[in-house]
């Protein structure tokens, strides 16, 4: 479930080139479950007609203070009072500087006023007024309040062709960045670690083992508790998806280099999830060259890669309470909860997240789990099939419980 869902969200449409994304984003802020409100300054109407953003949200829009009908049915007020989370998409530096002079003097920045929710700027404009000290000042000022949060800009191709920062965040960007706004923030304070994706073996400089894992359910844990408040590293193999907001992500190939950015990160950490597929074997020898065919049989060497996971529990076994709650998963073919015990004895953690990676609805480049939680205090949870980010909320509640059963603090 989204967090979005059954919300009341307003979006204060700002006058720049980027309102055409604003459309797409409403859409993607219902598909969540959103009720959408749109009000629009003078100048958004010049890019994008209301009519355009009524019809995407089946709402009417605002955008005059002073039409009796309109304020009569969904004044200013009551879109301030009425939403959960208020947008304001595009934010122009001339909306940003009116919003943090406490300015009325339109539909959006009058009903901004009068709203009591979070308030999320998407900021977007061309590079040097982005960067011009006046606009920091403006938007320091309003962050310095807790109630506002911002989400980009981002860098690239601009409209006046030229390249920089300045560009809207991309609509799944801001949806993310709206429901972390909504989540509860019960990981504030928590520092996350998760490793994600396949790792790939190179015998040569264009062949490699690897396995068909997406990365998409350590993505959905990283994203899930970013969301909820904590600070998190994820260490990726190579994977096709975009990086969650706010996650500090860190991109590898090889076992070896996913074990040197996962261990040399783990002090400090409350929370360690390792939902990566690491190949269990790599080439003897890394040939300089690709390697040509031979005549007769031809051989490979393979040696074992480090257990990260294994090595992570060994690292902080001395640290008594204040050690890390250390999470595995296990994508068996059979005897699912029973290698799962099997394998939190064998590897010394918390919790394994076991799945049956034979089923179509779990495991393997799909968007649907199906885990049965295993942990250290003889518990087994199984969880119903649900989407990926779902099992990742499932997954850091139980977390959640764990640290305070076993007595982990700090
Ligand atoms: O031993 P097995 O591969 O079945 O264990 C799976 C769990 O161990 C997963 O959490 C996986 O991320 C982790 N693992 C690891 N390093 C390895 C192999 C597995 O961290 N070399």
């Amino acid at each position: 479930m989204s967090y979005l869902e059954k919300k009341s969200v307003a979006i204060g449409v700002g006058g720049g080139i980027a309102v055409y994304k604003v459309c797409e984003l409403a859409r993607q802020l219902m598909k969540r479950g959103a009720n959408v409100r749109v009000v629009m300054t003078r100048n958004a109407q010049e890019f994008v007609a209301p009519l355009t953003f009524q019809a995407l949200t089946g709402n009417p829009v605002l955008t005059d203070l002073f039409d009796p009908q309109q304020d009569a049915t969904f004044g200013h007020l009551v879109t301030g009072k009425l939403a959960d989370l208020f947008i304001v998409a595009p934010a122009t530096a001339n909306l940003i500087a009116r919003i943090r002079a406490g300015m009325a003097d339109d539909v959006v920045t009058t009903s901004l006023l009068a709203a009591t929710c979070p308030i999320l700027i998407a900021p977007a404009m061309n590079t040097a007024m982005w960067e011009n000290p006046i606009t920091q000042g403006n938007l320091q000022a309003l962050l310095a309040d807790a109630r506002y949060r911002v989400v980009g800009p981002a860098a690239g191709a601009l409209a006046e062709k030229t390249e920089g920062m300045g560009r809207l965040s991309e609509p799944p960007d801001i949806v993310e960045a709206a429901e972390a706004c909504l989540a509860p923030q019960d990981l504030k304070g928590w520092k996350v670690l998760v490793t994600a994706g396949p790792t790939r073996e190179h015998l040569d400089p264009v062949r490699y083992l690897s396995n068909p894992s997406s990365g998409r359910m350590g993505f959905a844990i990283a994203r899930a508790a970013a969301q909820r408040g904590a600070q998190v590293t994820l260490v990726s193999g190579p994977s096709e998806l975009r990086a969650p907001a706010g996650v500090h992500l860190v991109k590898i190939t090889s076992a070896q280099e996913m074990a040197d950015a996962t261990l040399s990160r783990l002090p400090g950490s409350q929370l360690f999830v390792a939902a990566a597929a690491v190949a269990d074997q790599r080439p003897e020898k890394r040939a300089g060259q690709k390697v040509k065919k031979q005549e007769g049989p031809e051989t490979q060497v393979l040696v074992r890669t480090p257990d990260i996971l294994a090595s992570a529990a060994a690292a902080v076994a001395g640290d008594g309470p204040h050690r890390p709650l250390l999470v595995g998963f296990a994508a068996e073919t059979e005897r699912v909860v029973e290698q799962a015990r099997e394998k939190l004895r064998r590897k010394q953690v918390d919790l394994i997240a076991a799945n049956d990676v034979t089923r179509i609805d779990a495991g393997f480049a799909v968007d649907t789990n199906r885990l049965t939680l295993v942990d250290c205090t003889g518990r087994t949870q199984e969880l119903p099939c649900q989407s990926k980010s779902d099992a990742a909320d499932a997954l850091l509640v139980r977390a959640g419980q764990l640290r305070r059963e076993l007595g982990l603090i700090g």
